[in-house]
Order: structure tokens, then sequence, then C-alpha cells
């Protein structure tokens, strides 16, 4: 069968990738795709963005399913576009994708249903906003309400920070229309984690657990960014805390947005913060796979890919499995001069045919060809990622695999998935 993946970064050219395993797959195609999946066995670029070109698409080439990698297309209505027209795709509707599009829809529904979270108010005035946080003090979270590519949150250690934060957003218009609204939120302390499952509307399958680095610098410094390396499994969710998640948070989403008529199917990310005690608390909801993330997660599954998505799209997710290595996986992220404010672009990449290892393998993000060259093209360019028996060992093998590739400006962390080795 044929299949089609939407979207350009390193998480769509692993999920591609791991999918292009199957072998059911003849091809997966890759709108528009980068670098890295021009060269990939079985996958194709195809260079198509709006609903329209990729409906005519998908009943032109017969695609099976697609699945839609970033937020942008979901919060734009694609799943519902498909499906009027019965193609089957994979993600969740416009609708439902609120719970990423707007933190506040995704805030009142985690009250209405009891989901663990940070007490907050929605703002849209400054001198109102101002006022609440003077209340309420420092720490204090403050978030735009629409998609700022994870850029749109400040967590402020102090007032003035956050004063600042509020003026950048509510006056300056520094997010656009994403920033008209802030989200202003009790700040929480703990060990973060991602979790993320696929929904069918009723079932869910948790996919392994992960955890992601927003922070650009070593030792979770400097400002937030997409994501700088994330690694597979996350300890800190123990068994009982897994369960805790799924019954605290995971099921009540999948319960609550089928009460309000609008049943979730896609997949489905919790971004946790687990506190002393094992109490998870939602930071927030994506309603895609995170990335990078995916990068590491995909490494580690050894079921075919194919057949997890089409048992979700027939609503039979409660009939299948998803079998992981029993390595661990860890990924580094490599990006460009200035990511994550004004990521410098047009650099060379060098030792990128290093790999000879079938525990390696570097997912292309912001990187394009030109001529026989790879050039940087993007904030976050490459993930080099390794399995390995431990941990350390996968991290090891992954930071080896980071000095052989080089190009003018490369910046990454040091300390990926120290967290879970200390
Ligand atoms: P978000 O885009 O909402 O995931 O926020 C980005 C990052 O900001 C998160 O991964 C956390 O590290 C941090 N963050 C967000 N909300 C809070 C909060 N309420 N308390 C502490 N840290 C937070
Ligand atoms: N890695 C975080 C995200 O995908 O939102």
């Amino acid at each position: 069968m044929k299949l089609l993946v939407i979207g350009s970064g390193g998480r769509e050219h692993a999920l591609a990738w791991r999918l292009a395993q199957s072998p059911r797959v003849e091809t997966v195609f890759v709108a528009p795709g980068n670098a890295g999946t021009l060269n990939e066995a079985k996958l194709q670029n195809i260079n198509i963005s709006t609903h329209e070109e990729m409906i005519k698409f998908c009943q032109k080439e017969k695609i099976a399913f697609t699945v839609v990698g970033p937020e942008a297309p979901l919060s734009a209505g694609i799943v519902d576009a498909f499906e009027r027209v019965g193609l089957a795709i994979f993600g969740p509707t416009q609708y439902a994708a609120q719970l990423e599009s707007s933190k506040d829809f995704a805030k009142a529904f985690m009250q209405k249903y009891h989901i663990p979270t940070a007490g907050y108010q929605t703002f849209s005035d400054a001198v109102a906003a101002h006022d609440y946080v003077n209340q309420k003090g420092a720490p204090i979270v403050i978030k735009a309400d629409g998609l700022a590519a994870g850029k749109g949150v400040v967590v402020a250690m102090s007032l003035e920070e956050a004063h600042g934060a509020i003026d950048d957003m509510l006056v300056g218009n520094k997010m656009g229309l994403a920033g008209s609204r802030v989200v202003i939120e009790d700040f929480l302390e703990g060990e973060e984690a991602s979790f993320i499952v696929m929904v069918d509307g009723e079932h869910v399958l948790p996919m392994a657990t992960s955890q992601d680095h927003k922070r650009l610098l070593d030792h979770d410094s400097g400002p937030n960014t997409g994501g700088m390396g994330a690694y597979s499994p996350a300890p800190v969710v123990t068994d009982a805390v897994f369960e805790r998640v799924m019954t605290q948070i995971i099921q009540p989403v999948i319960d609550g947005m089928k009460a309000e008529g609008h049943a979730y199917t896609g997949f489905l990310y919790a971004g946790l913060m687990i506190d002393q005690t094992g109490a998870p608390f939602t930071i927030e909801f994506n309603c895609r796979f995170g990335d990078p993330e995916t990068q590491p997660i995909m490494m580690r599954l050894e079921s075919d890919f194919s057949e997890l998505i089409e048992a979700a799209l027939a609503k039979k997710l409660d009939q299948v499995q998803a079998k992981w290595s029993d390595k661990a996986a860890v990924g580094v992220v490599l990006a460009a001069k200035n990511y994550p404010d004004t990521p410098e672009t047009g650099q060379v990449i060098t030792g990128l045919d290093t790999v000879t290892n079938t525990e390696q393998k570097v997912f292309y993000a912001g990187a394009k060809n030109s001529e026989d060259k790879v050039l940087v093209s993007g904030g976050r360019v490459l993930c080099a990622c390794a399995l390995g028996a431990s941990i350390a060992k996968a991290k090891e093998q992954a930071y080896e695999l980071v000095e052989q590739i080089h190009f003018d400006g490369m910046q990454y962390r040091h300390d990926i998935a120290d967290k879970a080795i200390k």
C-alpha cells in the first residue's frame, strides 16, 4: 500500500521511515519532506501543501491512509476536510485539536473534567494581567493562548520578567495573534515527561514513554525551544505513575471529548510535570506526536507501525499491542546558529554519511539538498539518535554520531538523558 505523511521535520522523517519498514508498504510519500526523506528507501517527497492538493493526490494515488505530523494542518481542519471526502487520515478534527491550538480551551476542558493541571486565569487586557501577577507573585508562567511552536511560554522567575512577558505578548504583539490572549498559570515543580498515546475515539494505545529537553542550553538553562533532545523510556514514569496518568489524565480526555460530541482520534501528547509524590500534572496537550520525542520512540518501535495506525482507523486499538525494544534510545538535536530566535541557514553539513551501525540513525529536519550538498535550512537541523543496552550506552552512541557531523554555528546540548542516568 501507499501512504502519505504530512510535514517536513525530524518527526516526519522518523514516522515515515518507520512506516516504510513494513513489508506491506510500497511507498510513503512525504509532503513536503526534507533532505532526509528524499534519500530514504521507499520514501518519496511530494511538493504539495494545500488541503485540496493533498486530497487530489490521495485520490489519484489511492493512498491507504495519511498521517499528519505537525499541529498547523490539524488546527486548520485537514482531518475534517479528508473525512468529508471519505479519505482515511489519522489525526484529530479541528475541534478536538483545540486541546493544543488554544491553551485557554485546554485549561477550561481540564477544569471541567477534573484533570490535574496548574491553576490559571486567561487575560486579553494587560492591566488586569499585571494586577493578577502582582497578586500571585513569582515564579509564575505566562503563555500565549495560540500556537507558537513551543516558543510562546515564559517561565518567569521574577515579577519583572512576568510583567515583561505580558507586555511583549499583549502590548508589543511579539507573538502576533497567538499572543493576543495569555494564560497565566501557577508554577509547577517536579520532573517533566512526555506521555504520548494513540487514540481511536474510544480506546487508547500508549506509546513508549519519553522525556524532552525544552531549554536551549545544558542544565536546562537558556530560552525554551521546540525541543533539543529526548530519550525513551523515561524512568520517572514508573508503573505507578503510568497508571495515574492513564486514569487521571488520558482516560478523562477521551471520555470528555466523547461527551462533548467530538470523539478524539489521533496521537495525543500530554506534557507532564510529575511531583515528588509521583502525582502527575498536565502542563499542556499536543494533538500530535512530539518532536524530537518521535525520533527515539520510533527507534524503539518493533511492531508494524502501519498495522497500528490501521487498527486505530478501524477503531480497534483495544485489539493490538505495540512491541518496544528493550533497548533505550537517545536523540540529540543539532540546531542552527542563533536558534531559536533567528536561525542562520545555508551552511554546508558534513559527516552525514558515516553511519554504518543499525543502532544509529540521523533524522533530518531543517536540512535541504542543493546539488550534491546538504545545507542547513531551518532552526532544528538534525537529530542524531542511537539505541543502547542502557540509557547511558544509548547516550554514548548518540554523541559518537554527533561528533562526526559538522556545520558552521552548530549548537547542541551535551547533557541529553543525564537526568535518567543519575
Ligand atoms: P508548554 O509549551 O506549555 O509545554 O511549556 C513549555 C515549557 O515551559 C514546559 O515544557 C515546561 O518546562 C515549562 N512550563 C510550562 N508550564 C509550566 C508550569 N505551569 N510550571 C512550570 N513550568 C512550566
Ligand atoms: N517536543 C515538544 C513538542 O513536540 O511539542
